[in-house]
């Protein structure tokens, strides 16, 4: 296996490839540093040719330019592809959802301009994960997903806290979450999980989940930046820029925890994580509060994010620092405990481990959950021995490290004295920071990681040779990424009517199929153009525009655009428009099938009288829609942003495919709009009379002869299946 090129996808938070702003927001963290860290060294491995991390774009004053940058090279085989979505402002992930078809239609155009169809595509979280559902559908290439979190597990944790059904809804959109989960395990190749809890307790509530292939593979951390506390030559560091900053940052921290401490040079427990409750700082406070022993031996340092004004921070934090400020003050701690309010990840945090190795102190994590636990690790690699939750992820941890304790954290004093039988025993405090240095590099470097990562892609269906294969593989969106020019015809009274042409036609589509792709455009719903399709042996379209332009389908799998649904459901109110033209003496409803989400259809009496009333009603009641008239008596009503001719041009800029190489034919008004402007028009020599306004307008060719002989004339006078 060899030449692979790896598309990871991680949408959501702040990424760039120097200082990350780890923290800065409740989506920007342990997950943002994973997926750079494994780009980079996916990047490193010579099986691999290509690394692209695409995440979201974000153009907002108060956000670095570095986030606006649709590019950003990390190493030589390693990027960032920034993605616009829902405009340029932050948006947090729960709100993402309806922007996601959105950042699909850009990905696809941006493969298209890269000409490089990805080997592997990779999901980070749920909407990530949607969204490499999605494109793994269109391109035939393998899904892998790496949840980071979980939706149900995330509710019921929420319903337990005393949040109702309505307000988890509310606020995090749960259920959509969910749901996108739900269909990601029931599609993707491969999961990739961080520990064994993870897929026994978590992803087991997924009713995808028993015919889901799982793979746990902790995840790696940077080892040149937590070496161990010992190491003062800094082996893996060369550069001398890199040594003051350490310096400094080692001078920093000291001086900070001086400001809290009034006997700094005792050992010193360390904590550090988000101020989420979570993660029960305050209960770990609470142990070392009650204990006088603990308070004798060692000092307490909890770094519990940034912050300037704590009245500032959104609820839950602010609950939590508040908390934390009252329970110093409960138990007295001045002089023993530390809280300062800022550090950096570059530098100070690495710093921090080394720094409480060195004064013989220890690393605690006291979160009710933790399902991976990147810190323990740290503090592993850099020698810091630890005390931590009897929960996933630190259960594999201490297996693998052993490097410390285990506690039921939701008692005091086990806390407590976990922490005090490591401060105590010198012996035991030695062989927990040895293996710990020693078992973080085996277990857990990204180079570990990667190599477990590309055995396990071994066994995808990796489609290397995509060039050899036949189009209609379920990969028509592979397909379309390669074509040069499109040819879209109207079915009736445009493409049948004429057998021998038509067969004459379909003779010339087939012979310039790797150049031309072939859609019919409709009033048809889907299935009667199923039944054409058999009926007159049509070779599968790569495109189906159905039900005048509401609709839109990919090959042979019949795929739905959801981009294009999301996109034109704007504004419609279905039943808005219906209850005021269900009443009109000149309309009558169309049958049944006609009917669709978006498309209401009638058939109408005297148009030339009738039809400005209905724009007059509609309007009077402020509705938006979009009004096709055809065929001298069909009357559809549609999205105002739907139509033939709009979906045409939205496939136009998905697929990336320049205006002037689309061939358009159509015999009837449905046709009008997509005969129009920059596209090349073909007008069959049997049209109805309300296409006669077309007439002069250029790029729009009348033919002489009818049905598939017009549409063949107009490839002759385009010159369109040329080569050029
Ligand atoms: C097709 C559809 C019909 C529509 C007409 C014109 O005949 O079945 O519903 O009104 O095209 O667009
Ligand atoms: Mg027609």
């Amino acid at each position: 296996m060899q030449n692979l090129y790896i598309q990871l996808f991680s949408i959501h938070g702040l990424v760039r490839g120097t200082n990350v702003e780890m923290g800065r927001n409740a989506d920007t963290g342990g997950q943002v540093k994973y997926v750079l860290e494994l780009a980079r060294a996916l990047g490193e491995r010579e099986e691999v040719r290509k690394v692209d991390l695409f995440t979201r774009l974000i153009r907002e004053k108060t956000f670095s330019t570095a986030y606006s940058r649709p590019i950003e090279k990390l190493s030589n085989k390693t990027r960032i592809i920034r993605i616009q979505c829902g405009g340029g402002k932050y948006i947090r992930k729960e709100l993402l959802w309806p922007h996601l078809d959105e950042y699909i239609d850009r990905v696809l155009k941006f493969i298209k301009d890269e000409n490089d169809i990805p080997d592997i595509i990779h999901g980070h979280y749920a909407d990530a994960g949607y969204v490499g559902k999605e494109l793994a559908t269109l391109l035939g290439a393998p899904l892998v997903f790496t949840g980071h979190s979980l939706g149900r597990i995330k509710k019921q944790r929420l319903l337990e806290d005393g949040l109702k059904e309505e307000e988890i809804e509310k606020q995090y959109h749960i259920e959509q979450r969910i749901h996108a989960e739900e269909e990601i395990l029931g599609m993707a190749d491969k999961i990739i999980a961080s520990t064994h809890q993870e897929v026994e307790e978590q992803y087991a509530f997924y009713e995808s989940s028993p015919s889901t292939d799982f793979q746990v593979i902790p995840p790696g951390i940077d080892l040149s930046r937590f070496f161990p506390f010992f190491d003062e030559t800094f082996t893996d560091i060369e550069a001398v820029e890199e040594r003051d900053n350490i310096k400094q940052a080692q001078f920093y921290m000291q001086k900070e925890l001086e400001r809290f401490l009034s006997n700094p040079e005792k050992p010193f427990i360390l904590a550090l994580s988000r101020p989420d409750r979570n993660k029960n700082i305050t209960g770990l406070i609470s142990a070392y509060g009650m204990d006088k022993e603990l308070q004798a031996i060692s000092n307490l340092a909890v770094f519990a994010g940034i912050r300037k004004d704590i009245t500032n921070k959104d609820e839950n934090e602010r609950q939590v620092l508040t908390e934390l400020l009252l329970l110093m003050d409960k138990y007295d701690l001045y002089g023993k405990l530390a809280i300062p309010k800022r550090h950096d990840f570059e530098y100070e945090v690495p710093e921090l481990y080394r720094m409480a190795a060195r004064s013989q102190g220890v690393f605690v994590n006291p979160s009710f959950n933790e399902n991976f636990g990147l810190t323990l690790i740290e503090a592993a690699a850099s020698g810091l021995p630890i005390v931590a939750t009897d929960d996933g992820g630190p259960q594999d941890i201490i297996h693998n490290c052993q490097n410390g304790i285990l506690v039921d954290v939701t008692n005091h004093e086990a806390i407590a004295s976990a922490l005090k039988k490591i401060l105590i025993n010198a012996e035991l405090w030695k062989e927990y920071s040895q293996n710990g240095v020693q078992y973080a590099r085996s277990h857990y470097s990204w180079q570990t990681h990667c190599r477990q990562y590309l055995d396990q892609a071994q066994n995808l269906p990796l489609q290397i040779q995509a060039e050899e294969q036949p189009p209609d593989r379920g990969t028509v969106g592979k397909r379309l990424t390669k074509l040069k020019k499109l040819f879209i015809t109207d079915i009736d009274d445009t493409l049948i009517g004429n057998d021998e042409a038509l067969n004459e036609l379909l003779r010339l589509i087939e012979d310039n199929r790797d150049r031309i792709g072939f859609g019919v455009a409709t009033g048809r719903d889907i299935d009667s153009v199923i039944e054409v399709i058999e009926a007159y042996n049509l070779s599968h379209p790569d495109i189906i525009i159905s039900s005048v332009g509401t609709e839109i389908y990919y090959g042979p799998k019949l795929l739905p655009d959801k981009g294009w649904r999301t996109h034109i459901s704007a504004r419609w109110d279905r039943s808005g428009i219906k209850t005021i033209l269900d009443g009109l003496k000149f309309l009558s409803p169309q049958e049944e099938r006609a009917q669709r989400k978006y498309k209401l259809s009638y058939y109408i009496e005297n148009p030339e009288e009738n039809l400005a009333h209905i724009h007059y009603l509609l309007t009077r009641n402020r509705l938006r829609y979009n009004i096709i008239y055809s065929g001298g008596r069909f009357l559809d009503i549609l999205p105002y942003k739907a139509s033939k001719g709009k979906a045409v041009r939205y496939l136009h800029y998905k697929w990336n495919v320049p205006l002037s190489n689309i061939l358009v034919s159509g015999d009837s008004g449905n046709d009008e709009e997509m005969l129009r402007g920059e596209l090349l028009g073909v007008v069959v020599g049997n049209y109805s009379p309300e296409l006669d306004q077309l007439r002069g307008q250029r790029h729009i060719y009348f033919a002489k002869k009818t049905h598939a002989a017009g549409i063949l004339e107009g490839f002759k006078q385009y010159a369109f299946d040329s080569e050029n």
